[in-house]
């Protein structure tokens, strides 16, 4: 596919607040995706509703921008019924909220489920842990399993995109 997204694949990445993991793994994706040339929708939510309308954490927000990214214009929202047809991989950053998804999904729900570490030689089914309650070393923690698991996948995806297209 050239200049454009593309529209079969899409990536919804899941925690519970959606101001801490997921919205740092948007971010880290959509750099990651944008260095290999792949073209796809990106977002993120969810499964509780504590924080919808809110922005990331701050924290969050200070660790994306050590790293170059910019994620401080992302508003918080819950996993809804449409995501599991609009996006084709719906990726949880750990068990719980993996549970979480699988819980909501409807039965034709088209998404594939998976953790974010699933793509990462040796780690399938490692959480990355919440670090709401945590210091700043638990962000920097995040964010390096965050960064570990969103390269796979970009990788991954890169591999079924050019399978697609072959
Ligand atoms: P997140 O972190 O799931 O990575 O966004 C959390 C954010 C808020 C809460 C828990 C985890 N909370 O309990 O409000």
């Amino acid at each position: 596919m050239h200049g454009g997204i593309d529209h079969r694949i899409g990536v919804l990445f899941v925690c519970l607040g959606n101001i801490c993991r997921s919205p740092m793994a948007e971010g880290a994706f959509r750099a990651a995706a944008q260095a290999r040339g792949l073209a796809v929708n990106v977002d993120s939510a969810g499964t509780a509703s504590y924080h919808v309308g809110h922005q990331p954490d701050p924290r969050a927000i200070a660790m994306a921008s050590l790293k170059g990214i910019d994620i401080a214009g992302q508003s918080a929202r819950q996993i809804e019924r449409d995501d599991f047809y609009r996006f084709s991989h719906i990726i949880a950053l750990d068990r719980a909220n993996l549970e979480g998804v699988r819980a909501k999904a409807p039965r034709d729900g088209t998404a594939s489920l998976a953790m974010l570490l699933d793509a990462v030689e040796g780690r399938r089914g490692e959480p990355v842990p919440d670090p709401y309650y945590g210091d700043t070393a638990a962000f920097e923690h995040a964010w390096s399993l965050i960064d570990l698991g969103v390269h796979a996948w970009a990788d991954r995806l890169l591999r079924e995109v050019d399978a697609l297209r072959a």
